[in-house]
């Protein structure tokens, strides 16, 4: 049973709204100070008092890196915090809270996040970049002639590593700030610099760290090519760009190339985009739908996950994430059928139509 000066802590750390605040910011992932200073406008002493009741009561731990202090929630004192509660009320804990791992992010969508990173790390490390399937492979005819130019210039390395189904890549990027969503080895950041200019800027966002290195590697010599620099690489999952470092209504254009499907929670996807976006501000991306709710089976198969096919949305999920996060509407750009080209991967989605599409929505 647990102690009752340890329960009134536990309970202290949940009595104040920016202690409140400050654990809905460090839910999915580790924070910095720097950030949750920004982010909560609150000074430097009353972040250390509120820091210093949460990890005292074993809520939160911190840790120092260079001059910055990191926070993250502590998964066995949250759990502790739960079952305080069930203990001195009587109740069970609810089957949904004992679920919950790492740093509140359930089993499930910590194993697809682990999956895929495992799936896109062992294709540029050990496959030679060659998916299984042809789902991700943007026929060269998607492309406008535009593209088509630009990409001819960027590096063979990267161009056999873009594994985008479409291409998201807007009129009208000169001098705006653009963000690409999951950008892999940066195929769409450096043609969308180009078009973007020395008055633009380009961030990829991507959590892989072997698909950034390769980005990361050609940045001087696109910079010399394009004559000026404008692109940063930044390690980051698209569900939280805060954590990132993208501050709200600071992007004009976001981006993203067969991504969204890999995601396992699409809603923080869609809020995250409305939130960086600046008012008027647009999405234009290409993702990969399936013509019906995909079924649990092949939403969990790592392959059919990496291939971009187990979690494709329907229209049906993708309408509804849209309307929870506050978009009004959206328009298909272009449709064309998803070519699989493999007789295994076809045969585990028999059933279901996939198709390549290109979406556009602008934030009202
Ligand atoms: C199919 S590849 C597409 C890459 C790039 N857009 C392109 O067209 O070449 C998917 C990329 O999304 C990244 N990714 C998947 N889920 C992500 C997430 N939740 N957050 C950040 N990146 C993610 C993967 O690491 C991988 O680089």
């Amino acid at each position: 049973m647990i102690d009752s000066h340890t329960a009134v802590k536990i309970f202290r750390a949940f009595d104040d709204v920016n202690r409140i605040r400050i654990l809905q910011l460090l839910r999915d992932s580790e924070k910095c100070a720097c950030v949750l200073l920004e982010d909560l406008r609150i000074g430097q002493s009353t972040l250390s008092h509120h820091m210093k009741i949460l990890c005292d009561a074993g809520i939160v731990k911190g840790r120092k890196d260079g001059k910055w202090m990191y926070y993250s929630v502590s998964e066995a004192g949250a759990q502790r915090a739960v079952k305080a509660i069930a203990e001195i009320t009587g109740l069970s804990a609810p089957e949904g809270d004992k679920r919950e791992t790492k740093k509140g992010m359930s089993d499930k969508k910590h194993e697809i996040y682990e999956s895929v990173k495992q799936y896109y790390s062992d294709l540029t490390l050990n496959k030679g970049g060659q998916l299984a399937s042809s789902v991700c492979c943007c026929p060269v005819s998607a492309l406008s002639d535009q593209v088509k130019k630009i990409a001819a210039e960027i590096p063979d390395e990267i161009n056999e590593r873009y594994y985008g189904c479409g291409s998201p890549i807007p009129d009208g990027l000169s001098g705006r700030t653009v963000l690409d969503l999951g950008c892999g080895t940066g195929r769409d950041v450096y043609v969308a610099s180009k078009l973007a200019g020395p008055t633009g800027e380009v961030i990829g966002v991507d959590m892989n760290d072997d698909q950034l290195a390769v980005a990361e590697k050609y940045k001087d010599e696109m910079a010399d090519k394009w004559g000026f620099s404008n692109v940063r690489f930044i390690k980051g999952r698209i569900e939280d760009l805060a954590a990132a470092g993208i501050k709200d209504g600071s992007v004009d254009v976001v981006i993203s190339n067969c991504v969204i499907n890999l995601s396992p929670d699409k809603e923080k996807v869609f809020s995250e985009i409305r939130r960086v976006l600046k008012e008027g501000g647009m999405l234009y991306f290409s993702d990969i739908f399936a013509d019906k709710k995909v079924p649990e089976e092949i939403n969990s198969h790592p392959l059919l996950l990496g291939e971009c096919l187990g979690g494709a949305m329907s229209y049906g999920e993708f309408k509804e994430v849209m309307r929870k996060n506050g978009w009004d509407g959206y328009e298909v750009v272009s449709s064309r059928q998803a070519c699989i080209g493999n007789a295994e991967i076809e045969r585990l989605t028999e059933g279901i139509k996939y198709t390549s599409d290109t979406v556009k929505a602008i934030k009202m």
